[in-house]
């Protein structure tokens, strides 16, 4: 057992703790211990380090972040399914898309913020691809961006096993998607429109904008106010007015931004 291998004593749980948050934001509790302990200790093995304080050394005379990357990637939490929270692709195709196509404007943008291995993005990709033909004449992004290197090159390999892919209503399946080596692969159509990037919600962004939909769902659970607050400004910076902002199902803007209005089941828009 990994727990019985590696002692992780308060001082270094601590020193881990602050670098998630001064890094990613993600605030790990006293409750995320074992998790992190288990998560860390097949690093640990990697290395052939003996102890967590060996660990935190190399962290922090870790000059080329090499291994700053593979912790992060280590800790993040990257749960997510095709068509999670389904409410939200029924909103986008009942909803927005008509009201986007009755306006005079040709570009639509979207950012799906915390994309992990790819599942969001795609399933927004299908939702547009199914919808009328006039849409995907217009021109459409999708750009999925990620903290963790690991999730953005499976998402933008678009292989997934075949469990994975059971979340695709059937007709999207057969439409959009082919088998290969026994993996359920995204055809080339929802390919184009989707653009992985690695980036973290805390850094710089290089995109200008401006977008028309940001999807940022079951990302900002693992924050604190304060970033919340900050992201969430930063969203509504990016966004065009009356843009839509969709969040995950226990995420709520109440109190933590202002700039926005509920206007569906977690889902907000820019006030202008
Ligand atoms: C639980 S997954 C959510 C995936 C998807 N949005 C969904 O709802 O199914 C949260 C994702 O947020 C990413 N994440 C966490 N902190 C981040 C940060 N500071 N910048 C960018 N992504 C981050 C994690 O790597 C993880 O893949």
């Amino acid at each position: 057992m990994v727990q019985e291998q590696f002692a992780l004593e308060d001082n270094d749980f601590r020193k881990l703790s602050k670098l998630v948050m001064d890094t990613a934001g993600i605030v790990l509790s006293e409750r995320k211990r074992a998790f992190i302990h288990g998560r860390l200790g097949r690093r640990l093995r990697a290395l052939g380090l003996a102890d967590f304080s060996q660990y935190c050394r190399l962290l922090e005379t870790d000059d080329g972040d090499d291994e700053l990357r593979n912790f992060i990637n280590a800790v993040t939490t990257n749960h997510t399914s095709f068509f999670r929270e389904a409410h939200h692709f029924d909103f986008l195709s009942r909803v927005i898309i008509p009201e986007f196509l009755s306006g005079n404007t040709t570009r639509l943008r979207i950012w799906s913020a915390g994309c992990s291995t790819g599942e969001e993005p795609y399933s927004i990709a299908m939702t547009l691809a199914a919808g009328p033909t006039a849409l995907m004449e217009r021109d459409i992004k999708i750009l999925a961006t990620d903290l963790d290197t690991n999730v953005i090159a499976r998402g933008a390999e678009g292989a997934y096993e075949l469990e994975r892919a059971e979340g695709i209503p059937d007709a999207y399946r057969k439409r959009f998607t082919r088998l290969r080596d026994s993996k359920v692969v995204m055809n080339d159509e929802l390919c184009r429109l989707i653009t992985f990037v690695h980036l973290n919600l805390l850094g710089p962004w290089p995109m200008s904008g401006p977008f028309d939909i940001i999807f940022c769902r079951n990302v900002v659970i693992y924050f604190d106010k304060p970033t919340q607050r900050r992201l969430f400004d930063r969203y509504a910076d990016l966004l065009r007015p009356d843009g839509w902002l969709i969040a995950g199902h226990s995420e709520n803007l109440l109190g933590v931004c202002e700039r926005f209005d509920l206007v569906g089941r977690t889902i907000y828009r820019r006030r202008r």
